[in-house]
């Protein structure tokens, strides 16, 4: 965190914003879990089974960050940081947010750049976008794994996450089908009285809240505008 002031805004952003650069969703047509199923490539068994192919699909995956760019709706979150205390709270192991320019940063599901020892959390390595061979240590000798958040692993960024929902004035929730837990209960953590946007071209599909206003558009269409707005009514 980079600012010293509690957020104002609290936002969760999901495979959605990141589309229009090029980057797959999971669960739209043409997701990447039609291609591929979670069971071989996104649990701590597959790697167990097949480290191989669950570090290829890694590979694969980083390696197009090379190739994209972050869009519109990811600089109207930075410029948003910019004028307000805002953390953004992420399910997506891309790098966009902070190439756009992010700082308050929580990768919530890992991060495709790095790995870590699999002994445990702790100090990741950062790989860039370069293909990695299954067997890669660290310094102290331990065998590397990809730094993602599996199927079926604890979330351990969760708790600070919720907080910064609890204690919201503003939250948006951007581009998620809010279908994968702990993330999509933190809409239900913000405080009543918060205004809740939820920017999305589909329908709404996670539990009834209350007061969600949903634009259903693009988010680099609907962001942009809804960023220019909250920096009107809130200066
Ligand atoms: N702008 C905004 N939202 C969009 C856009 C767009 N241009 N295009 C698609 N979307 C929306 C879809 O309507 C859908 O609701 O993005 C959402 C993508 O949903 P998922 O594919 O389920 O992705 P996400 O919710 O981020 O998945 C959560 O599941 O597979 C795991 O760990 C993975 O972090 C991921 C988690």
């Amino acid at each position: 965190m980079n600012n010293s002031a509690a957020p104002r805004i609290a936002v969760l952003t999901g495979a959605g914003i990141s589309a229009e650069s090029g980057i797959r969703t999971f669960r739209d047509s043409n997701g990447l879990w039609e291609e591929y199923a979670i069971e071989d490539v996104a649990t701590p068994e597959a790697w167990q089974r097949n480290p191989e192919l669950v570090t290829r699909f890694y590979n694969m995956r980083r390696m197009h960050l090379a190739e994209v760019m972050p869009n519109a709706a990811h600089y109207a979150l930075a410029k948003l940081e910019q004028h307000f205390p805002t953390v953004v709270i992420t399910q997506n192991v891309d790098d966009l947010h902070e190439r756009a320019g992010s700082k308050n940063l929580i990768h919530l599901h890992g991060e495709l750049v790095k790995l870590r020892s699999v002994k445990g959390l702790g100090t990741s390595v950062h790989v860039g976008y370069e293909a990695v061979e299954y067997g890669k240590r660290n310094e102290s000798g331990d065998l590397l794994r990809p730094d993602i958040v599996w199927f079926g692993e604890a979330v351990p960024l969760i708790e600070p996450a919720a907080a910064y929902f609890a204690q919201a004035e503003i939250v948006l929730v951007i581009g998620t089908s809010l279908q994968v837990y702990p993330a999509a209960g933190l809409l239900h953590t913000a405080p009543h009285g918060s205004k809740k946007y939820y920017v999305d071209p589909s329908d709404y599909s996670g539990q009834p809240i209350e007061n969600l206003k949903h634009l259903k558009e693009p988010a680099s269409k609907a962001l942009p505008k809804l960023v220019d707005e909250l920096i009107a009514l809130l200066v």
